[in-house]
C-alpha cells in the first residue's frame, strides 16, 4: 500500500486545485492552480512548510488564468503540461503512459484531448484527475468550441477513461454545484458523457448542445500561452460555469422545486382558473423541435404569454 496525502485545495471554489504530498516528505505537488488564488497557495505551502517541486496544469485553461508561471518562478518548481500545451514556461512535457515515481508515489499521465489539444489526465494510485476532459455525474464534462477543442478526439477520451479501473475516484477541474467526487465506475452510471453509445450519436449530442458566449475566453487563452503572472492580464467572470456544458448557471438553484412537464402539462396549467407562477425553462433539442419529434401546443385564453406552436 503506497501512503499519500491527496488534498483538494480552495474546495468551496469552482476551479479545483489539487496537492500531492507523500506521507513523510515535505514535497508537494500542486495541480491546476489559479492565478487569483495565489496567495492562498504560498499561505499554504508557508504554514505546512512544504517545498513545491512540481506544478502540473491539466491543460491550458481558458475560464480562469493560471498559477502555474507565478509558482514556478517563485518556488523553482518544474511545471508538467501535455506535449501539445503551447505555454514556453512549461518544464516537462508528458505523453501518452509516461510516468513519474515522486517520492514513492507512481504518477501516471494520459493525454485526454478532447475540450483542449493538449489536455492531459494524472492518475493517482486511488485517484484520478481528469481536468476538463470529465466532470462529475449531471456535469458531465467541458465544452469542445473552444479553440483547439475537438468532439471526435473527445469521443476517443472517454473511451479511453471507460477502461480504467473503475475503482478510481474522479477529481476534475471544475465542479459547479458541490458534486461529491465519486468512482470512475458510478460515473459511468450517472454522466451523462458516459452513456452515449456511439461516437456519431456523441457528436451530435454535442452538436445539440446550446454553449454560452465563449469570446471573453480567448484573452485567457492568450494570456495563459504567454504564462502570464499579472491577475490582469485578462477579464475572468466570477465563478462563471463557463467550461461546463452541463448545469445550471447559479447552484443556488438546486435549492428551487425544478421539476419536468409535458407540453400537454403546461398546456393545462395555462388554461388552469388557478395557475400557480412558474418559471418556464425550455430545454428540448433541436430534434425534438424538428419533424417527427416536433411537439407543441396552443395557450388558448392566455394569448399574451404565446399564441401557436411553442418554441
Ligand atoms: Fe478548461
Amino acid at each position: 500500500m503506497i501512503e499519500y496525502r491527496f488534498e483538494p485545495l480552495n474546495p468551496t471554489h469552482t476551479c479545483k486545485a489539487y496537492a500531492i504530498r507523500p506521507r513523510d516528505s515535505s514535497s508537494v505537488i500542486i495541480v491546476d492552480p489559479q492565478l487569483d488564488h495565489l496567495d492562498y497557495y504560498t499561505d499554504y505551502i508557508a504554514q505546512e512548510k512544504l517545498d513545491l517541486k512540481f506544478i502540473i496544469d491539466t491543460h491550458t485553461h481558458a475560464d480562469h488564468l493560471s498559477a502555474g508561471a507565478a509558482l514556478k518562478e517563485k518556488y523553482g518548481a518544474e511545471l508538467i503540461m501535455g506535449e501539445k500545451a503551447p505555454a514556453k514556461c512549461v518544464t516537462h512535457r508528458v505523453k501518452d503512459n509516461d510516468q513519474l515515481l515522486f517520492e514513492g508515489i507512481p504518477i501516471k499521465f494520459l493525454e485526454t484531448p478532447g475540450h483542449t489539444a493538449d489536455s492531459i489526465s494524472v492518475i493517482l494510485p486511488n485517484e484520478i484527475l481528469t481536468g476538463d476532459a470529465l466532470f462529475l455525474d449531471e456535469g458531465g464534462a467541458g465544452r469542445d468550441d473552444l479553440p483547439g477543442g475537438d468532439s471526435v478526439d473527445h469521443w476517443e477520451t472517454l473511451v479511453k477513461l471507460k477502461n480504467l479501473p473503475e475503482e478510481l475516484i474522479v477529481y476534475p477541474a471544475h465542479d459547479y454545484r458541490g458534486r461529491i467526487p465519486s468512482s470512475l465506475g458510478k460515473q459511468k452510471l450517472t454522466n451523462p458523457f458516459f452513456k452515449i453509445d456511439t461516437k456519431e450519436n456523441f457528436i451530435e449530442f454535442l452538436e445539440d448542445l446550446i454553449l454560452g458566449p465563449a469570446d471573453w475566453m480567448n484573452g485567457i487563452l492568450k494570456a495563459n500561452y504567454n504564462c502570464s503572472q499579472d491577475p490582469k492580464a485578462a477579464w475572468v467572470p466570477l465563478d462563471s460555469p463557463s467550461c461546463e456544458v452541463m448545469g445550471t448557471l447559479d447552484p443556488d438553484l438546486e435549492k428551487l422545486d425544478v421539476s419536468g412537464i409535458s407540453t400537454q402539462q403546461l398546456e393545462e396549467q395555462l388554461h388552469s382558473h388557478s395557475p400557480k407562477s412558474f418559471i418556464l425553462i425550455d430545454v428540448r433539442s433541436k430534434k425534438e423541435l424538428s419533424g417527427k419529434y416536433l411537439q407543441h401546443f396552443v395557450c388558448g385564453g392566455t394569448k399574451r404569454l404565446c399564441h401557436g406552436s411553442y418554441r
